[in-house]
């Protein structure tokens, strides 16, 4: 059980996120791995355990101090409680930074040290503002595999009312999102008083790339009587442009067609 007290209260986040953090890194492959809102680590220390697996880097980034649009949440934890707690047990491949994900200073430093990001962890700044600013920050980073994990989309105004616009009104027409109504919080009214587990789902939401119809790897395994492989490809890049010009995003999806044909030319001529 991991868990963030407040002065007014204890959360705690059940061993039921762990595998699916730490699965996804390993899934993933994912080498980079960037967290926004650390808080006690205990997020951050199953990414690492995923990340060793694969020997990808988790970077976690907090302000480690009083947050929120009204400054209306004090901070109980700070980065050298969390590199003890990531260290006592083990883990080395980690690198925290205090900072404020609202600053110039962050998007510059996300984009200076992560050319690719194929993992983000969303749990900062729960405002509406806040996790837009997160992910204005990330996306552009965003490898072409990538995966962007946002908490509490269900349970959180901020970012339930994010990922409904990240749907329609940010869509470029590269990725999926998946909302999860999973996920289960222990919550108590005061650090004293009796936990108790709400039985309420606090969401989570994934944007994934979509990737299919940009994969190097092709079937290699016909199950059906004939092959139509060719076929598949085909149906796959027309829904992909179809989505781009629907997403108004013409830019990646004049760039897309001549990698297309591009490759065409380039099988076209193997056969000859
Ligand atoms: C919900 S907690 C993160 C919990 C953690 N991921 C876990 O589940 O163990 C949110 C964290 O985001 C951080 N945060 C809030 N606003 C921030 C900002 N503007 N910049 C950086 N971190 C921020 C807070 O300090 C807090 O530690």
């Amino acid at each position: 059980m991991t868990s963030i007290s407040t002065p007014e209260k204890l959360i705690e986040l059940p061993e039921e996120h762990r595998p699916l953090l730490q699965n996804l890194v390993y899934l993933t492959k994912a080498q980079v791995i960037v967290e926004v809102g650390v808080a006690e680590a205990k997020t951050t220390e199953w990414l690492c355990e995923g990340a060793k697996v694969v020997g990808g880097k988790v970077y976690g980034y907090d302000i480690w101090n009083t947050h929120g649009l009204k400054n209306q949440f004090q901070h109980w934890s700070s980065k050298e409680k969390c590199e003890k707690h990531l260290t006592d047990r083990g883990y080395t491949n980690f690198e925290l930074t205090q900072i404020d994900s609202k600053t110039p200073e962050f998007r510059e430093l996300i984009k200076t040290r992560h050319p690719v990001i194929d993992l983000a962890f969303i749990d900062g700044c729960h405002s509406y503002e806040g996790i837009k600013n997160d992910f204005e920050a990330i996306y552009p980073q965003l490898g072409p595999f990538g995966v962007i994990v946002f908490h509490d989309t269900l349970r959180i105004d901020g970012c339930r009312e994010f990922i409904i616009d990240l749907r329609t009104k940010y869509n470029d027409g590269r990725f999926d999102i998946v909302e999860f109504p999973f996920g289960s919080m222990v919550i108590s009214d005061t650090p004293t008083g009796v936990p108790h587990l709400q039985q309420r789902h606090v969401g989570i939401a994934m944007l994934v790339r979509r990737s299919y119809a940009q994969s190097p790897d092709t079937i290699d395994e016909i199950c059906n009587l004939e092959d139509r492989s060719k076929e598949i490809y085909r149906k796959e890049q027309d829904w992909y442009i179809d989505e781009l010009i629907k997403a108004g995003n013409m830019t990646f999806c004049t760039a897309y067609m001549d990698a297309i044909k591009q490759y065409t030319a380039h099988e076209d001529s193997k056969n000859k």
